[in-house]
């Protein structure tokens, strides 16, 4: 019997490579960076599955390129580097890994909320570069995460993780999405809002909507602007959902009062962009669900999808599932 070929674009944590090395005749890229475009379509014309990262374009030109695939699996929850439509229309199912990663990364969202509000950046700047005097009654004063509001732009799965931890700090919760939630509003005490007047009303601002043309720069110089100057912005959804021209200028004129990122656009972020160098900007590496057994977690969950959709299964978290429609 012949095992249908698979290339992996990149080492996943855990023994998933050997697991799929088992069940299938599965190519991992050596290198430990993503895998170039040229080496990604030379690769994918022999493969029947591809397990991929986020890092990883998937368009019609890759599709193009890979007459026999069957499936995709990528180790993320976000697929917005994967042409959905393409794949669809390619009958190809596109496996995600949803759940596994929400908690993991709801703690990074409170802890950039945490850092970003509470001015750490610049306490440890001080105390690194030797500015660290005797302590000061105005010293490095921050805002308060306790007893203020937070609005939550997005309530998926995160967002509602994020809204357990900010009732346990007695937080003001509103919400806004694209449709609104009684179940959440019963559940978490969350209460909607338009965007417009979310971001009026709101102490904190937490970004975790998926990227797609609707909320491509979404936060732009009009939103920042209807911030309170107190406010703190953090985004760990992805870097394009917010303006970043428009950032640096809010960030570097006070309009807004510090921002947490884990994403950013550009992504890596160069150290000589103007955003790295803002005193109240806290910026970490996109590092959300980046925890040993979380990132196992994915990794399995990748797996557990790629092997589905060989098997001649359905996927068990496919973020097309339109596909499985005759
Ligand atoms: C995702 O899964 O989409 C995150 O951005 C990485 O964990």
């Amino acid at each position: 019997m012949t095992l249908p070929r698979v290339l992996i674009t990149r080492r996943p944590p855990g023994s998933v490579v050997e697991a799929l090395g088992s069940e299938t005749e599965a190519w991992m890229w050596p290198g430990n960076r993503a895998m170039p475009r040229s080496e990604l379509l030379a690769q994918v014309c022999e493969a029947d599955g591809l397990y991929c990262m986020l890092t990883d374009g998937i368009d019609s030109e890759l599709l193009d390129a890979a007459p026999r695939l069957t499936a995709v699996s990528q180790m993320a929850v976000g697929v917005d580097n994967v042409d959905l439509e393409a794949c669809t229309a390619r009958r190809i199912p596109v496996g995600h890994t949803p759940d596994v990663l929400t908690e993991t990364t709801a703690d990074t969202v409170f802890g950039l909320l945490i850092a970003a509000a509470r001015r750490f950046r610049e306490g440890m700047e001080d105390v690194v570069e030797g500015r660290w005097g005797e302590w000061d009654p105005l010293g490095l004063v921050g805002w308060d995460l306790h007893d203020s509001t937070l609005g939550i732009v997005g309530l998926g799965r995160i967002g509602r993780a994020v809204a357990r931890r900010a009732s346990g700090f007695r937080m003001r919760m509103l919400y806004t999405k694209r449709t609104r939630d009684p179940a959440a509003e019963r559940e978490l005490g969350v209460e909607f809002r338009s965007f417009e007047a979310l971001l009026a009303e709101s102490d904190h601002v937490i970004v975790l909507t998926s990227l797609n043309s609707g909320t491509h720069r979404l936060i732009d110089g009009d939103a920042l602007a209807r911030m309170k100057p107190t406010a703190t912005l953090v985004n760990a959804s992805r870097g394009q959902v917010l303006d970043t021209d428009a950032l640096v200028q809010a960030l570097a004129e006070r309009r807004i009062a510090a921002a947490g990122l884990d994403v950013t656009d550009p992504e890596p972020m160069p150290p000589e962009h103007p955003l790295v160098s803002l005193p109240n900007c806290f910026i970490v590496p996109h590092i959300g669900s980046a925890t040993v057994r979380t990132r196992t977690l994915m990794a399995e969950r990748a797996a557990e999808n790629l092997l589905a959709a060989l098997g001649g299964e359905r996927m068990p978290y496919c973020a097309n599932p339109e596909v499985y429609r005759s």
